[in-house]
């Protein structure tokens, strides 16, 4: 069996069109601000990449870098500027912070009408108890999306999403249970037992574990979906940078298993993206100056 890949860039530039559209006809762009903590190189980048895409589709930033050293004090002092700034429309804050002792805090300060990637509680407990109108974590928000696009049915099925993190797993569970998707989800973690017996038994699975290389070919169930979430920077001496992205499954070994498999890169990374644009403009529209 040879998989169809599950194409994010294409999936993300036709949300991004979408949105060019609708910014077109406000009479004021949507404005986010971005706050970076630190020197992380991989967090570096994909503030770079949001601003890029930000500016193309026609959507204001405004970013702010902090050091390494900042403390609760300073990060949650910036964030109470921007909440207070009608002029900003949707905040961010680059996770992973360099002490992720403070990540509660930094969710809980940010407003939810401005909490663009939903992991206020605010937010976060609406997605929990299955209502809407709140904003809906961004990665998980594109994998469902990417699942929809190619028509992959997620009612009564088997999903296995292998991590638990307030970013990815724990969201991606929750929407993926939710009524409309109706999969059955088990959640996976670093002390689940027989992982990959577990993985083998998904009809779709989500690996967001951060771990090159953890499923390899024996852990994907014939013609599953899978999804890889995983972003991992490996020493690779023949790239110009000394290193090269990877995911957290085989590639090929899964190309030759499943019946759908998400590249790295170019899978779920593009569709993250998009989909914090697309909260940005929902901001900007709910809050209305
Ligand atoms: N493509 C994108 O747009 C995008 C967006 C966000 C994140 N990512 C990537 O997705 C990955 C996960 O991100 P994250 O923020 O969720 O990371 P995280 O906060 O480190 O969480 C990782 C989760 O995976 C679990 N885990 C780690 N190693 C495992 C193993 N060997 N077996 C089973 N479970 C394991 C951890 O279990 P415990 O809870 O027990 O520690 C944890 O729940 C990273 O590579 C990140 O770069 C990609």
């Amino acid at each position: 069996m040879t998989a169809t890949l599950l194409d994010g860039r294409s999936a993300a530039e036709e949300i991004l069109g979408a949105i060019v559209g609708e910014v077109s006809r406000l009479d004021r762009p949507p404005h986010l601000a971005i706050l970076r903590v630190g020197e992380n190189e991989a967090s570096r980048c994909y503030v770079e990449r949001k601003c890029a895409t930000a500016k193309r589709i026609g959507i204001r930033t405004t970013s702010r870098v902090l050091t390494a050293s900042a403390n609760l004090e300073e990060i949650i002092g910036q964030i109470d500027r921007w909440n207070g700034d009608s002029g900003i429309h949707g905040i961010l804050v680059q996770m992973p912070l360099p002490d992720s002792a403070m990540h509660g805090a930094v969710f809980d300060a940010i407003d939810p009408k401005k909490d663009v990637d939903g992991f206020n509680p605010h937010n976060f407990g609406l997605l929990a108890q299955g209502r809407g109108g709140g904003f809906v974590p961004c990665t998980p928000n594109g994998i469902v999306h990417l699942l929809r696009r190619y028509g992959i049915a997620t009612s009564g099925r088997h999903v296995v999403v292998i991590g638990r993190s307030t970013i990815v797993g724990r969201p991606l569970s929750l929407l993926l249970q939710s009524r409309g998707m109706d999969a059955t989800v088990t959640q996976c973690h670093s002390k689940s037992e027989n992982l990959r017996e577990i993985a083998k038994s998904g009809h779709i699975l989500i690996s967001a574990a951060g771990s090159p290389g953890l499923v390899g070919g024996d852990w994907i169930g014939d013609g599953a979906v899978v999804v890889d979430v995983g972003q991992n920077f490996i020493a690779d001496p023949s790239a110009p940078s000394g290193k090269r992205l990877v995911g957290d499954v085989d590639f090929a070994a899964a190309l030759d298993r499943c019946s759908y498999v998400t590249p790295v890169p170019g899978g779920v990374g593009p569709l993250t993206v998009a989909m914090l644009m697309k909260n940005v403009l929902m901001a900007r529209i709910a809050n209305g100056c």
